[in-house]
C-alpha cells in the first residue's frame, strides 16, 4: 500500500532540446488506477519512464515519503514495476526464465531463487494462463503472448506501484480484458497502485478511476470518464471524429464508450 507523490516532474531529453513533460503534480493513493491519456507525442511514456527511473526527470518522485532518486536500482524495483511500450525482449530466454527476472530485487547478488520467488512465478504465469508457454523460448512467440509475458514479468515483481505503457496494444479483445482484469483485481486485493497509458479511450475510463489527458507535455483534462472524454475535447485533442454515448448495464455502471465516426473533424 503505498502514495506516489509527484512535484513538478518535468522531463527534457537533453539530445533534441526536446521538452517532453511540463510540471506535473499529482498524488496517487495506494489502489488508485490513474489512466493516462493523449495523442502520439503527448508525452505518457515520458511521465511514466521518469517514474521507473529510466529517464532523468527534474522535480520529486517519492513513495510514502521515500524519494526514489535517492533509492539504488533494486530498492527502486522493489517498489516500482514499469511494463515498457516497446519492450526489449531477449529471444533466447524461455518465458518461465524471463519471469524469473521479476524477482531479482529480492535475490541476493549472488543469491539464486528462492522456492518462494518460483511459487510467484507459476502463481502469476497461472493467473495470465501462460502456463503452456512456461518453457517455451520467447523469440518462437506470437507477439501478443510476448505482451502478456512482460506483463507477466512486472506482476511478479510484486511491487506496490504498477506502470503500464501501452501494455495491450498488441492483445486480442479477449487477452486485454484478460490482463486488465487481473490488473483491477490485484489493485482491489493487494491495494496496488496503477497508472497505465492506454490509447483504448474506452478501456481506459472502463478500467480507471481517474484520466489525465496529456497533449505537448502538459494536462488539458482530468478527472473521470465522463468529465474527460468529451466528443469536443477529442475532437479537438485528436483531431478525430468521435461520438461519446454513456451506456448503462443492467447492474446500473456506467460505462463512457468513445465510437469513432467516419469523415474529418472540423479544422
Ligand atoms: N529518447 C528521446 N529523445 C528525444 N526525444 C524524445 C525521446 N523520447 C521521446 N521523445 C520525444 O518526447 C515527446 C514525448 O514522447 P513520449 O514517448 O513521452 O510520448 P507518448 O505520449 O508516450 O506518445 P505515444 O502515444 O506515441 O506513445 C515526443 O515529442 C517525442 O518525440
Ligand atoms: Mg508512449
Amino acid at each position: 500500500m503505498s502514495t506516489l507523490t509527484l512535484e513538478d516532474v518535468a522531463v527534457r531529453y537533453t539530445k533534441r532540446g526536446v521538452s517532453a513533460l511540463a510540471g506535473y503534480s499529482d498524488v496517487i493513493l495506494p489502489g488508485e488506477w490513474l489512466g493516462l491519456i493523449g495523442p502520439n507525442g503527448a508525452g505518457k511514456s515520458s511521465l511514466l519512464k521518469a517514474i521507473a527511473g529510466l529517464v532523468r526527470s527534474d522535480g520529486r518522485l517519492a513513495v510514502d515519503g521515500v524519494v526514489l532518486d535517492d533509492l539504488n536500482d533494486r530498492s527502486r524495483a522493489a517498489l516500482v514495476a514499469y511494463v515498457a511500450q516497446d519492450p526489449l525482449i531477449p529471444n533466447d530466454m524461455t518465458t518461465r526464465e524471463y519471469v524469473l527476472l521479476g524477482r531479482t530485487p529480492y535475490i541476493g547478488y549472488f543469491g539464486s531463487p528462492t522456492r518462494a520467488d518460483h511459487r510467484v512465478v507459476d502463481d502469476v504465469l497461472e493467473r495470465l494462463r501462460l502456463g503452456e508457454f512456461a518453457d517455451r523460448l520467447l523469440g518462437e512467440l506470437s507477439g501478443g503472448e510476448r505482451q502478456r509475458i512482460v506483463l507477466a514479468r512486472a506482476l511478479a515483481q510484486q511491487a506496490p506501484i504498477l506502470l503500464l505503457d501501452e501494455p495491450t496494444s498488441a492483445l486480442d479483445i479477449g487477452h486485454q480484458q484478460q490482463a486488465l482484469e487481473l490488473v483491477a483485481e490485484l489493485r482491489r486485493t493487494e491495494r496496488i497502485t496503477v497508472i497505465s497509458a492506454l490509447h483504448d479511450l474506452t478501456l481506459a475510463g472502463t478500467y480507471t478511476d481517474r484520466l489525465v489527458m496529456l497533449h505537448h507535455g502538459a494536462v488539458v483534462a482530468a478527472g473521470d470518464a465522463a468529465e474527460v472524454l468529451t466528443a469536443d475535447r477529442l475532437g479537438k485533442i485528436y483531431n478525430v471524429c468521435v461520438t461519446v454515448e454513456v451506456d448503462v448495464d443492467e447492474l446500473g455502471n456506467r460505462q463512457v464508450v468513445v465510437v469513432p465516426r467516419r469523415g474529418f473533424p472540423a479544422p
